[in-house]
């Protein structure tokens, strides 16, 4: 398939930006990247473990890998970065456009889908995420599992997953101990976003750092400012959570369209 990007840019500590012409090109050209990352890693470690990203954005992305050949799909485990708090039918659900433009369809074993259980309530439904990604990290004889790939989106605020500017999981000084004060990292967390007046479901900043590799998908003039604060990195990620995403010690690739860079088609 012809590469329909139109440059590559690196970023500070190894970021890579990949400039698509249009939202259709950077869907083709991240569903490239997705199952390149994939194939390395069952390749590698036998299965390999996705995150897929919500919003509106990978909508493209997910109905690009529905029509592409892989061979692989029997052995990668789907995980969601993030969910609202509504039951898995709701029109607002993230596993629902997932599920009805690909996952429906796709060779994927039911028991490898692992979206989040969204109809208990908030709490109860990331307590139950955690313990499965906790069981991940047990077989992976780590403290946080490590996805082999994390898809993440960006809002218009600077907001990633479900971590909106402010959040107190971004706060890092209410780090997690267990009882003999060690390091127990949080995997999966219920936030209320106050901007939203509503709750949220999201792998929390360690679980997200912990990914082998991380593309975030950003396209569309609204999503400009934002994009241009984050890439000069000075907010804190209290105020633009994105910026998180450039001290990740995984890869990282930016995958953008011109509106959202340049802020014009
Ligand atoms: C969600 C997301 C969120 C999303 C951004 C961008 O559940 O909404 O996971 O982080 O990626 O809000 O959303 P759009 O792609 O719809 O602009």
């Amino acid at each position: 398939m012809a590469s329909s990007l139109t440059a590559r840019m690196a970023m500070p500590r190894g970021a890579v930006i990949r400039l698509a012409d249009s939202p259709e090109s950077l869907a083709q050209a991240a569903a490239c990247e997705v199952l390149a990352v994939l194939e390395a890693a069952i390749a590698w470690r036998g299965e390999a473990h996705l995150g897929l990203a919500g919003g509106r954005t990978p909508t493209a992305l997910y109905q690009a890998l529905a029509a592409l050949p892989f061979e692989g799909w029997s052995h990668v485990h789907v995980w969601f970065g993030d969910e609202r708090a509504v039951p898995p039918e709701h029109a607002e659900s993230n596993y629902r456009m997932a599920h009805e433009v690909w996952l429906a369809a796709a060779p994927i074993p039911a028991s490898q889908v692992h979206r989040w259980e969204s109809e208990l309530a908030p709490a109860a439904a990331a307590g139950r995420y955690d313990d499965a990604l906790r069981a991940l990290a047990a077989r992976q004889e780590r403290l946080v599992p490590a996805l082999d790939l994390l898809l993440l989106g960006m809002g218009a605020d600077a907001h990633t997953a479900s971590l909106f500017p402010g959040s107190p999981l971004l706060d890092e000084s209410q780090a997690d101990r267990d009882a003999d004060g060690e390091a127990a990292p949080c995997l999966a967390a219920a936030v209320h976003v106050p901007a939203l007046d509503t709750w949220r479901l999201t792998l929390t900043p360690a679980t997200i750092q912990a990914a082998r590799t991380v593309v975030v998908l950003v396209a569309g003039e609204d999503k400009h400012p934002a994009f241009r604060r984050v890439l000069g990195q000075t907010p804190a990620a209290i105020d633009a959570p994105a910026v998180l995403l450039h001290h990740l010690p995984g890869d990282v690739a930016w995958f953008v369209d011109r509106a959202a860079l340049f802020g014009a088609a």
